[in-house]
């Protein structure tokens, strides 16, 4: 790893075959918010960059909602490669590029990590998580020898199934943002203490 950069892997025998490059995360090294989906898609596996498809942008909007630029956050996924097919990914691929995840967490120290969707909630809660009921609510996580706060939503492209989930989701973002006191919530402070 370089810096937050993956920059070659060879770990997971088929994600080698199917992917066109490693999706690396985009935004601030010192960025209070961090997105994580589940891997990239293919528009993702062309582009080189998360969430660039029909999900970013409707995280793209909800974030311009809570008075956010896509710039202002850091984005990633739990899995750096495209899985063929757009399946989700594996446990074992989960688990070999979780050491990359972490790594990007400890040295971004977010104030709040924003996990999208089932996959990435339960990879990071290790638990079964139901996202629709918990989207919005507030855990703590250990990873490495730190604890961070982290918020669940459900994943952008469910509310391109499901339009009853978009206010789910844009719900879920704007409380991140008033969480980690920025955008249109801006105090310039982090809110953590209160919830
Ligand atoms: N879905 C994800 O989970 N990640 C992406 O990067 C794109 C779509």
């Amino acid at each position: 790893m370089d810096g937050l950069d993956v920059t070659a892997c060879e770990r997971c025998p088929e994600l080698c075959v199917s992917r066109s490059r490693i999706v690396n995360g985009v935004g601030p090294a010192d960025a209070d918010l961090l997105f994580v989906g589940e891997g990239p898609g293919a528009n993702e596996d062309e582009q080189g960059e998360p969430f660039v498809g029909r999900s970013g942008t409707v995280l793209d909007d909800a974030l311009r909602d809570a008075g956010l630029a896509r710039g202002d956050v850091r984005i990633t996924n739990c899995v750096r490669c495209r899985p063929p097919e757009n399946r989700d990914p594996t446990t074992g691929e989960l688990n070999n590029c979780r050491e990359y995840l972490e790594t990007e967490i400890e040295r971004l120290d977010p104030e709040l990590i924003v996990t999208m969707g089932k996959v990435p909630s339960e990879h990071l809660l290790e638990r079964s998580v139901g996202v629709t009921t918990e989207a919005g609510d507030l855990f703590d996580v250990r990873v490495g020898e730190s604890s961070y706060r982290l918020l669940v939503s459900v994943h952008p492209a469910a509310t391109l199934y499901d339009r009853s989930q978009r206010e789910t989701f844009e719900t879920a973002i704007a409380r991140a943002a008033e969480v980690a006191g920025v955008g249109d919530s801006e105090s310039g402070q982090s809110r953590l203490g209160d919830y």
